[in-house]
């Protein structure tokens, strides 16, 4: 009679299929469930005869591995099915999810938008080590030996003496024009962005670091006409048509005569406002034709050629250009800041 009940229920179970997780879960609870029919029949098993005993052992383990196994077996088809189900329920017509694009640094966009500008009247981009030696930085551009900028108090010492003098961080970019005219002879028409150093405290208005574009341009018979209608251009490009230029005697120890060139102030249009303190003007850089010493001193021909350079901060330029008052700005990496160069990125 066991036997009988064992026959049926193993083919009912060889006969089940499924691919519902809940139907199969009804299964185990028929069959392998605390109270189901496995259990059912091993209750029975025990009060047989010791003779049936014998000979069903074996065909009662085998019934209940087979209901374990079925299951089993049709637990893995089950979660498999049910996974591919999940994926066809996507909709693969969504769009995607966008990933944030970064955005330039303003004082990037600046110096592209300024090597732009110069790529026009023929400038190429040279660029030179932010670890200088006292000769590039220093001695060859004419500065004296007793020179303030050359005083601890503005330049970051690495070396003190040694075979090629003291080995310091760059205070301009004016050592490429040295490292530039040292490797040839004229012409030379080059800009040079690069970042300079200086031992001053951090403040809204000064950092210990920030950013030059140099300028030179060497060739027979150039003139401080030439630097003049250059710079004029250079700032009709970057600030618009109309905006006015006034050049101010200075003093560079490498250049002679020098100047510091304003331009009308691009807030007030040279109304006058708290930007240029009321003056109309902004001073955004220097310049100066090239002292025959420093074109000597590089081993170019002072009376046969002549050239103009001209120096100027990144931060100034963007300052101007997108009104950021506090330098410190450009360097802490503040992503609500940054974020905002967004449009201009091209
Ligand atoms: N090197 C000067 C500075 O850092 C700027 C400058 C460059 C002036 C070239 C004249 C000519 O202030």
């Amino acid at each position: 009679m066991l036997q009988d009940k064992i026959a049926q229920y193993t083919d009912k179970i060889n006969a089940f299929v499924t691919e519902k997780a809940d139907e199969l879960e009804q299964f185990r609870i028929k069959y392998l469930g605390s109270k189901g029919i496995i259990k059912e029949i091993f209750d029975e098993f025990k009060s047989v005869s010791v003779e049936e005993k014998r000979s069903l052992g074996k065909v009662l383990n085998e019934f209940k591995q087979l209901a374990e196994s079925k299951y089993l077996t049709l637990k893995e088809s089950t979660e498999n099915s049910e996974a591919k189900t999940e994926n066809t329920q996507q909709d693969l017509t969504l769009p995607g999810e966008g990933f944030e694009i970064g955005s330039r640094h303003p004082l990037a966009l600046v110096r592209r938008e300024i090597v732009e500008i110069f790529a026009k009247l023929g400038f190429t981009v040279a660029e030179g080590p932010e670890i200088e030696d006292d000769w590039h930085n220093f001695s060859a551009l004419n500065f004296p030996e007793e020179h303030p900028a050359r005083d601890m108090q503005d330049t970051f010492f690495i070396k003190k003496g040694g075979e090629k003098g003291d080995i310091a961080l760059r205070t301009h970019t004016s050592s490429v024009q040295v490292r530039m005219m040292e490797q040839g002879q004229p012409p030379f028409r080059a800009i040079m962005p690069g970042r300079v150093y200086r031992n001053e405290a951090i403040s809204a208005r000064a950092h210990c670091f920030f950013h030059q574009v140099e300028g030179l341009y060497v060739d027979e018979n150039v003139s401080f006409a030439d630097l003049k209608q250059t710079l004029f251009y250079f700032v009709q490009e970057l600030y618009g048509e109309g905006t006015k230029v006034r050049f101010r005697p200075s003093y560079f120890p490498f250049t002679e005569p020098s100047a510091e060139m304003d331009i009308s102030c691009t807030i007030c249009k040279g109304a006058g406002c708290q930007f240029c303190k009321y003056s109309g003007w902004v001073e955004i850089l220097g310049c100066g034709m090239v002292d025959p010493n420093v074109l000597e001193n590089c081993g170019i021909d002072s009376k046969k050629y002549s050239g103009f350079a001209f120096g100027m901060g990144i931060e100034r330029i963007a300052n101007l250009k997108y009104v950021i008052k506090d330098l410190r700005l450009f360097s802490e990496n503040d992503a609500r800041f940054l974020k905002q160069f967004k449009s201009a990125l091209i």
